[in-house]
């Protein structure tokens, strides 16, 4: 991303719903147990969202933050992107009911579906925008609601998921800093592994659908477990590498927060100690497309990144999907 415009985040925000769904209450739920759980995923809690509460107001209330530290009216953003695989509705997108709710005017704003590498994705897509010049700034989120599209009786998947929104303001940084390099992927033959079966065109809500549970969230942990314990590692060499960096460059990692595990497979693969990786997974399990950024503002609150550090985020999820980024904060 050499001579073109440097493009990096200029403002942050996070939200999780208030209710907290920790292990102990799980066990009265389904077959399973603490020690299961915190030994095989490392998630305690996780937030879920109350019944009157969407993925769009997850993120508002991640965005008007997220502007309030940009120091930017919501009147002056260009574009609005959200990652998300739990909109409020299916049209129109969370983007412009976002768009509506803030006073956005003159934003553009569309969903951008790539589960749980949505935020990375988006963050490609609105530095494109900006980079090319057709815009100056994006707010950019990734927020989702799982706890809409999951079984709370099938214990494979009620344990590892929560609610929750990370908002970032993108615009114009000064030379040197900001995104340095970004890696997409996709391996369509690995879809049927993670997928919400029913609601679409292929098939759509019916008597049958409900009561066949196609409504909720189809996966097969394994196979997706290796997939993810694979593209960490090579989607962080591909962003080092076209970054020009080295893995004893980063300052720190932020990687999706699904399974501490898959996490420490990386840390191990990267020689990263933990004191340069984000880990919130205990926190919030799965929260899909907000997961990377809910780990980049928290250590941003927590002082973790300081200006001139360097921030690799790498997510993966269904679609299958990847994707990576390289900053210099
Ligand atoms: N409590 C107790 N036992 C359980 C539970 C539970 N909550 N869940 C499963 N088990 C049992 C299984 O039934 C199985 O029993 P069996 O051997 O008698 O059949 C046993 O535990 C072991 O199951 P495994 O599948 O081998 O467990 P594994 O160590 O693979 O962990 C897990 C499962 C945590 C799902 C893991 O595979 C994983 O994290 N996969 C990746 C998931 C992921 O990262 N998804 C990200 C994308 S999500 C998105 O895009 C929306």
């Amino acid at each position: 991303m050499k001579n073109l415009r440097p493009v990096g985040v200029i403002g942050t925000g996070k939200y999780v719903p208030e209710r907290i769904l920790n292990n102990a209450e799980l066990e009265k739920m389904v077959d399973t147990n603490d020690e299961w759980i915190v030994s095989r995923t490392g998630i305690r809690e996780r937030h879920i969202a109350a019944p009157e509460q969407a993925t769009s107001d997850l993120a508002y209330e991640a965005a008007i933050k997220a502007l309030d530290s940009a120091g930017l009216k919501a009147e002056e953003l260009d574009l609005i992107v959200v990652a998300t695989i739990t909109p409020d509705t299916t049209f129109p997108s969370t983007a412009c009911i976002l768009q509506e709710r803030l006073g956005a005017k003159k934003a553009a704003a569309f969903d951008l579906g790539a589960a749980c590498s949505g935020f990375v994705y988006s963050l490609a897509a609105a530095t494109g925008f900006i980079q090319n010049g057709m815009y100056n700034n994006a707010l950019v989120i990734g927020a989702d609601t799982l706890s809409r599209i999951t079984d709370y009786t099938d214990r494979n998947t009620c344990v590892l998921f929560g609610d929750g929104a990370g908002a970032v303001v993108i615009g114009e940084v000064p030379e040197g800093r900001g995104f340095q390099s970004f890696d997409l992927g996709a391996e369509g033959t690995g879809g049927e592994l993670l997928k919400l079966p029913a609601g679409g065109s292929r098939l759509p809500s019916s008597p049958e659908t409900l009561a066949a549970k196609q409504h909720f969230i189809y996966m097969s942990g394994r196979e997706v477990f290796k997939f993810a314990v694979r593209v960490m590692g090579t989607a962080t060499e591909e962003v080092l590498r076209k970054a020009e960096m080295t893995k004893e460059d980063i300052d720190l990692f932020i990687p999706h927060q699904a399974n501490i595990r898959i996490i420490q497979s990386a840390m191990q693969r990267l020689d990263l100690s933990e004191d340069r990786v984000m880990i919130n997974v205990q926190k919030y399990a799965n929260t899909s497309a907000a997961s990377i950024p809910l780990a980049l503002v928290e250590a941003v609150e927590e002082g973790r990144v300081k200006e001139g550090d360097r921030v690799v985020m790498v997510g993966f999820g269904g679609g299958l999907t990847w994707g990576g980024t390289a900053l210099i904060w």
